[in-house]
């Protein structure tokens, strides 16, 4: 593949240097580059390329407010309840989050204090934007434009200096599946991973022994039985992620939604290539060698090694559900029978219940997986999310 945008000089120069990379720094190249990686430039709107639950429904935003706001009560209801958004993209769940507060939860809206924060300067640079808010929810979720951004920090991630003794909860969604993974492939009975390097401007893949200790040490400590020839991905940089979140919450939660599954499922005999994944522009590939810098790139994410992780830190696990169940067990059915309530022509309405039913659809979003973990905190009760869910 012939390499030529800054991001392709960018992993050139790398390989010259180094004789080849990681998988992990050319994922770190291809999204995260300040010279025009996926999600450092101005021109790429995740919402063009791909949608996600927020950009679907602002209904997803009202039902994890409700959540918020149990949370909220469970900390005793202190004065200042922040929530921090990391990796908050078009800011999408930021507003609807925040307007649902004000309709449905207006004692924790007087108290919330909302910090949204990404790379990605899209949102920084366009607060009053409200696309995707245009869903047949007028009367119910309607945005006003003075509560759209009221209350909303927006903080840019890169060299801002990270939050402390926060109280509330930090919150991320499809954030951790876009952390640069490593890969790695099974030869002759053991863990090799896979580097990217260049022959003759092409990029080429090479196996060799790790980089890294910790990509072994994780799959064994995850006890896999991963046949010859088997190919994934490790995701080590959800370690200083918790370690990152832990420092910074004082007491309170940590809400983490993506897509992924559990150890078991995720390395098994129906991955054996992996799941990495690239969009550009809605088409789905398995090449991230191909428009560098203009696709995003993801690997689902393990759960299991994130809740490890969190024990390791003091945040214990609290909840974990598919997105289908988490939103139903918040009232996902009361909103979609106010939508029929509404003064809709029928293909509005139509438009309003398709895009709502996407966040629990096993098909779409419902896969999803919400994890809740604490700290600082004795939980008597359940949330509300993760009620009923059986063994
Ligand atoms: C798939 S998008 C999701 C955006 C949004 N949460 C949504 O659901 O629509 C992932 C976002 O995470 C951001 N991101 C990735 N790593 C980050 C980090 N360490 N700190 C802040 N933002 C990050 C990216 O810039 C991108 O906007």
């Amino acid at each position: 593949m012939r390499l030529s945008s800054a991001v392709d000089r960018e992993i050139r120069g790398l390989i010259q240097k180094n004789g080849r990379i990681t998988f992990a720094q050319f994922m770190q190249v291809c999204l995260y580059s300040p010279s025009g990686g996926f999600y450092s430039s101005r021109g790429n709107r995740i919402s063009s390329h791909f949608g996600t639950s927020p950009t679907s429904h602002p209904v997803f935003g009202a039902l994890i407010a409700r959540q918020l706001e149990q949370m909220w009560h469970l900390l005793g209801d202190p004065p200042v309840f922040h929530v921090i958004e990391v990796g908050s993209g078009d800011g999408a769940l930021a507003r609807s989050i925040v307007d649902a507060c004000w309709r449905i939860a207006p004692r924790l809206a007087q108290v919330l204090y909302y910090v949204a924060t990404d790379y990605q300067p899209c949102w920084l640079q366009s607060p009053d934007h409200t696309s995707g808010w245009d869903f047949g929810t007028e009367g119910l979720m309607e945005p006003k434009k003075e509560d759209t951004i009221l209350g909303i920090q927006r903080v840019k991630a890169e060299g801002s200096r990270p939050f402390q003794n926060v109280v509330g909860c930090i919150l991320c969604n499809e954030l951790i599946d876009n952390f640069p993974v490593h890969r790695f492939a099974i030869r002759d009975g053991r863990v090799k991973e896979v580097f990217v390097t260049s022959e003759g401007g092409n990029l080429t893949e090479v196996l060799d022994e790790p980089s890294t200790p910790r990509i072994e040490k994780r799959l064994a400590s995850l006890e896999l039985s991963l046949p010859e020839g088997y190919r994934g991905e490790v995701n080590l940089a959800m370690e200083d992620w918790t370690g990152q979140v832990a420092r910074t919450l004082d007491r309170g939660f940590v809400l983490t939604i993506d897509y992924g599954k559990l150890a078991p499922d995720l390395y098994s005999p129906q991955n054996t290539q992996g799941t990495l994944v690239c969009y550009n522009r809605h088409v789905v590939s398995s090449n991230p060698y191909q428009d560098i810098g203009q696709q995003d790139i993801t690997a689902q994410v393990d759960f299991t090694s994130l809740m490890r992780l969190g024990d390791r830190h003091g945040l214990t696990t609290v909840g974990y559900a598919l997105q289908s169940q988490f939103l139903t067990n918040l009232g996902f059915s009361s909103f979609l029978d106010a939508l029929r309530t509404q003064d809709l022509s029928a293909a509005r309405m139509e438009l309003g219940r398709m895009a709502m039913m996407t966040l629990v659809d096993s098909d779409e979003y419902g896969d999803f997986k919400v994890l809740s973990q604490t700290k600082g905190i004795g939980l008597g009760t359940e949330l509300m999310g993760f009620e009923n869910l059986g063994p």
